[in-house]
C-alpha cells in the first residue's frame, strides 16, 4: 500500500490526537535516506526526527524544503541522540552495516548487535514507551537484543516491538505476481517465520488470489523469496544490500503501524514479534495492529505439508538466533 494511497480510514480518528513524532535512527544510510523521503510525505506523522552519526544535518536540510505536513530535525552523534528520541512515538531503527556479497545476515551479528544495543539502551531511557520498527540485521537476532535490553531497563511491552519483515512480503507479492499475471498492489501472501534464508517461510498456498503452483513453481518461488535479498547485493556489486524497496517496506509498515495507533480497525501485518504460536520466542506471522501495538497474533491458519516441513526446520534455528541475542546482551554488560 503506498502511503498516499491509504484508505481514507486511516486518517479519521474521532478523539483530537496529540502530536506524532518519529524517530529514524540511522537515517542518513542508504535505507535511512529513502525512508525518512517517504515518511516525510506521510500525513500521520507531525514530527519527523532524523539521527545518525554522521550527515544528518543536511538530510535534514535538503527533506526540510518539501511541503508536507511534518517538521523535520536533524540530529547528529551520540550526544544528541537523547534528544532525537525525547516524545518519540515511533521509533524507526536501519542503523548499522548492510551485508557485502558473500557475507551471510548473521555475519553482520557482531557489528549491528552492539550498534542496536546502544541505540535500544537510548530509547529505553528516553522514550520508554515508544514502539520500535528493527530494520537492522540480523533481524533474528537485533530483535531479541532489544528486547533484551528494555527487560533490563524494566520498560520492555510486547505490544510495541516488531522486527520489520515487510520487504520479505513485498518481495513475495511481487514474484508471485509476476509469475502468474495478478495484480501485486492487492494480492496478499502471508510471509512467516524469520528474516533470514531459510528462516523465511511464504504461505504461498494462502495467496489472496487464489493461483495454485506446480511443485516446481512452489520451489522455485520460495527459493526466491527467501533469497531475494541476494539478487540485489549481487547486483549491487559490493556498494550495499536493498535500500529503495527496504526504505518502501519500512515506510508501509511505519504508516500501518501509526493509523493502527490511531484508531483505524482492521489493519494486518505480518512482524517479527514475541510470539506464542511456536517454540521460538520471536515469530513473524499475520498481525491485528490496534491502539497499543500489537492487538492480536493471528492463528497460522492451514498450512501445507510442505509449508509445515519448512516451519519445523525453521523454528530450532530461531531458537538459536533469539539466545544468541540474549547471550550478547548479557555478556557484554
Ligand atoms: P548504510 O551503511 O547505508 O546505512 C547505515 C547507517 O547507519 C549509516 O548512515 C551509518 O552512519 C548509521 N549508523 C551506524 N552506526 C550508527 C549508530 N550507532 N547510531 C546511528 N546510526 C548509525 O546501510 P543500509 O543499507 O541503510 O542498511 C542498514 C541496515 O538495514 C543493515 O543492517 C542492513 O542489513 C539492514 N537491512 C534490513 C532489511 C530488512 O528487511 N529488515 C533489508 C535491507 C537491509
Amino acid at each position: 500500500m503506498m502511503l498516499s494511497s491509504l484508505p481514507a480510514r486511516f486518517f479519521s480518528t474521532s478523539a483530537v490526537k496529540e502530536s506524532t513524532k518519529v524517530a529514524v535512527l540511522g537515517a542518513a544510510g542508504g535505507i535511512g535516506q529513502p525512508l525518512s523521503l517517504l515518511l516525510k510525505s506521510s500525513p500521520l506523522v507531525d514530527h519527523l526526527s532524523l539521527y545518525d552519526v554522521v550527515n544528518t544535518p543536511g538530510v535534514a536540510a535538503d527533506l526540510s524544503h518539501i511541503p508536507s505536513k511534518a517538521k523535520v530535525t536533524g540530529h547528529v552523534g551520540a550526544e544528541n541522540l537523547g534528544e532525537a528520541l525525547k516524545g518519540a512515538k515511533v521509533v524507526v531503527i536501519p542503523a548499522g552495516v548492510p551485508r557485502k556479497p558473500g557475507m551471510t545476515r548473521d555475519d553482520l551479528f557482531r557489528v549491528n548487535a552492539g550498534i542496536v544495543k546502544g541505540l535500544a539502551e537510548a530509547a529505553a531511557e528516553h522514550c520508554p514507551d515508544a514502539h520500535l520498527l528493527v530494520i537492522s540485521n540480523p533481524v533474528n537476532s537485533t530483535v531479541p537484543i532489544v528486547a533484551e535490553v528494555l527487560k533490563k531497563a524494566g520498560v520492555y511491552s510486547p505490544k510495541r516491538l516488531f522486527g520489520v519483515t515487510t520487504l520479505d512480503v513485498l518481495r513475495a507479492r511481487t514474484f508471485v505476481a509476476g509469475k502468474k499475471d495478478v495484480d501485486p498492489t492487492t494480492l496478499k501472501v502471508p510471509v512467516i517465520g524469520g528474516h533470514a534464508g531459510t528462516t523465511i517461510l511464504p504461505l504461498l498456498s494462502q495467496n489472496s488470489a487464489g493461483v495454485t503452483f506446480s511443485d516446481e513453481e512452489r520451489d522455485q518461488l520460495t527459493h526466491r523469496i527467501q533469497f531475494g535479498g541476494d539478487e540485489v547485493v549481487q547486483a549491487k556489486a559490493g556498494t550495499g544490500s536493498a535500500t529503495l524497496s527496504m526504505a518502501q517496506a519500512g515506510a508501509e509498515f511505519t504508516e500501518a503501524l501509526l493509523a493502527a495507533l490511531n484508531g483505524s480497525d482492521g489493519i494486518v501485518e505480518c512482524a517479527f514479534v514475541e510470539s506464542p504460536l511456536t517454540d521460538a520466542p520471536f515469530f513473524a506471522s499475520p498481525i491485528k495492529l490496534g491502539r497499543e501495538g500489537v492487538e492480536e497474533i493471528l492463528e497460522l491458519g492451514q498450512i501445507t505439508p510442505f509449508e509445515q516441513k519448512l516451519l519445523d526446520e525453521l523454528v530450532p534455528v530461531l531458537v538459536k538466533s533469539a539466545q544468541a541475542g540474549v547471550d550478547f546482551v548479557n555478556s557484554s554488560e
